[in-house]
C-alpha cells in the first residue's frame, strides 16, 4: 500500500464481546500509541461489543459498521467473500485506515484483501491479531477448549501480523501463562484472558508502525 499520508488510522474488527477492543480503546484514550481508532467493524449483528461502545461513556460516538457475511442464492464462498470484504473495504477507505486490529474477529481475511495493508518496507501487513494459545499450537477456533482438554501446563497467548493462512502470520509477542491442577476452564480462560489484555497493551507500545 503507498502511503500519502503519515497518520495512522486504525481499525478494529471484533465478531464477539470485544473485551480485547474495548481494551484497544482504552490504550488509545491513555495515548500508548500515537494512532487513531477510526471505526469498529464487526460481521455479527448480537456481536457484545456493539452494545458496549453504545452505551459506554467515552466510546460511544465510534462509528460500528455491522457487516455480516451473507452468501446470495447462487452465489459461490469466493464470491461471497469477495463482495463482503469490497464492503469493508470501501468503510476502511472512507476513514483513512492503513492499519487494521483484530480483536476476536473469527472470519478469515483473504489474501487480495491483505494484500491492500501491505507495507513494503517491512514486508508485512499492516494487520495484527491476537490469538489464545501459544501458535503455532491450536490455530483457528477454540484454542482455549484445546489447550485445557489437552491438559497443557503451561498455555500462552499470541500477538501476530496477519497473514492469508489461519493465526500463521509473523509473531510479534508472545506470553506463557501456568495452568493450575484446581483450574476449572473458566479460571484457565479467564487467567489467559487478562494476559491478552496485557499483551495486547505491550504490543500497540512496542509496535513497529510504519
Ligand atoms: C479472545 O480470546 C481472542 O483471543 C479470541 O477470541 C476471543 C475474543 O474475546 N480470538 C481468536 O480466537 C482468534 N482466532 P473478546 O471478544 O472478549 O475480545
Amino acid at each position: 500500500m503507498i502511503m500519502t499520508d503519515q497518520s495512522k488510522n486504525i481499525a478494529i474488527f471484533a465478531s464477539g464481546n470485544g473485551t480485547n477492543a474495548i481494551n484497544i480503546l482504552d490504550c488509545a484514550k491513555e495515548e500508548l500509541f500515537n494512532s487513531t481508532i477510526k471505526c469498529l467493524i464487526t460481521d455479527k449483528k448480537d456481536a457484545g461489543i456493539i452494545v458496549k461502545i453504545n452505551t459506554h461513556p467515552v466510546y460511544k460516538n465510534i462509528p460500528i459498521y455491522t457487516i455480516p457475511f451473507v452468501k446470495k442464492i447462487g452465489e459461490s464462498h469466493p464470491v461471497a467473500k469477495a463482495r463482503h470484504e469490497v464492503e469493508i473495504k470501501e468503510i476502511l477507505d472512507s476513514h483513512h485506515v492503513n492499519w487494521i486490529a483484530l480483536a476476536g474477529y473469527m472470519k478469515i481475511l483473504s489474501a487480495k484483501f491483505l494484500k491492500c495493508y501491505f507495507d513494503e518496507s517491512f514486508q508485512k501487513n499492516r494487520v495484527i491479531n491476537i490469538h489464545p494459545s501459544l501458535l503455532p499450537k491450536y490455530p483457528g477456533k477454540d484454542a482455549y477448549e484445546q489447550a485445557f482438554n489437552s491438559g497443557d501446563e503451561v498455555s500462552g497467548v499470541t500477538i501476530h501480523h496477519v497473514d492469508s493462512g489461519i493465526d500463521t502470520g509473523p509473531i510479534i509477542l508472545q506470553k506463557t501463562f501456568k495452568r493450575k491442577k484446581e483450574d476449572t476452564f473458566e479460571d484457565f480462560k479467564n487467567r489467559g484472558l487478562s494476559l491478552e489484555y496485557q499483551i495486547y497493551r505491550e504490543a500497540l507500545v512496542s509496535l513497529d508502525w510504519k
